[in-house]
């Protein structure tokens, strides 16, 4: 009687121990986050040739990748208790360097697309901005209407949502797709392409240096170019801890500044 007492005492004190023996296994198992604060540093990857989203600029004779894109980025570090680490890459190689866990986010005024969330998950929106198109100076008479790009080469960067804008809204043209935005400009003010499709924000910066250059008002359909952080798939925590972050420089209008100064800087 008494021994088969023990007996299930004794095996009920195992069962119990078999069961918190899976919970901790199950916690062993650590968080993007955990990773992140482990390791002391967010790595974000991005493509440093956007003004004012992220660009490059000699500071005090340093050389530094600026823009507002970056201090969000410092932000979503500062508010995870690590320092920011920033790896700059083709637009193209972007997702690729997060799934491949090269990097832990991807800031880089990235519009979250149907197609890309396939394979990332995406932040809140934290800003937007429409699409333009600018021309040389001295063409700014001839190519006033999407019609007038008929027959010529049009630019956008290689993997982004203009190239997609591009084929189904300037029907006529012929697409050039390359993979860095100085190398749009530099195509265009050489006479190998006719026009470039930027978010108007960049769009303005580069205007705004280069005198033979023109900022057409051509409108484009799709005009949302929504930005986006993107962070692998799988990764709730850090997503939420991102979305946090984003409200709160949101809703203090801390953006809105952080968009100013990057555009001043950009000048
Ligand atoms: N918003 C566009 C896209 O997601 C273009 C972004 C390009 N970003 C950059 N850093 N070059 O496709």
């Amino acid at each position: 009687m008494f021994n088969k007492k023990i007996i299930v005492i004794v095996m009920m004190i195992c069962l119990s121990l078999v069961f918190a023996g899976c919970q901790n296994q199950n916690s062993k198992v650590e968080s993007k986050i955990d990773q992140i604060k482990k390791s002391g540093k967010l790595v974000m990857g991005t493509s440093a040739d956007y003004p004012p989203y992220e660009f490059h600029k000699e500071i005090n004779g340093k050389h530094e990748i600026v823009g507002f894109d970056i201090e969000i980025a410092k932000e979503i570090a500062k508010d995870l208790g690590v320092e920011l680490e920033i790896k700059d890459m083709r637009f193209d190689g972007l997702l690729a360097a997060l799934q491949s866990g090269n990097v832990d986010i991807v800031i880089a005024g990235m519009t979250p697309t149907e197609e890309r969330k396939q394979n990332v998950d995406f932040s809140n929106i934290y800003y937007t901005a429409v699409q333009s198109v600018i021309v040389r100076s001295e063409d700014k008479d001839i190519i006033k209407s999407i019609q007038d790009l008929d027959a010529k080469y049009v630019a956008a960067q290689k993997g982004s949502i203009q190239e997609q804008i591009v084929i189904d809204q300037i029907k006529g043209a012929n697409l050039r797709a390359l993979g860095k935005i100085s190398d749009l400009i530099l195509s265009l003010k050489n006479n190998k392409v006719d026009a470039v499709v930027l978010e108007k924000p960049v769009a303005n910066a580069y205007v705004n240096k280069n005198s033979d250059l023109y900022l057409t008002q051509i409108k484009l359909e799709e005009e949302d170019g929504g930005s986006a952080v993107a962070v692998k798939k799988g990764n709730e925590d850090l997503v939420k801890a991102i979305n946090k972050t984003l409200e709160r420089l949101i809703n203090d209008n801390s953006i809105e500044k952080f968009v100013t100064e990057a555009t001043e800087l950009a000048e």
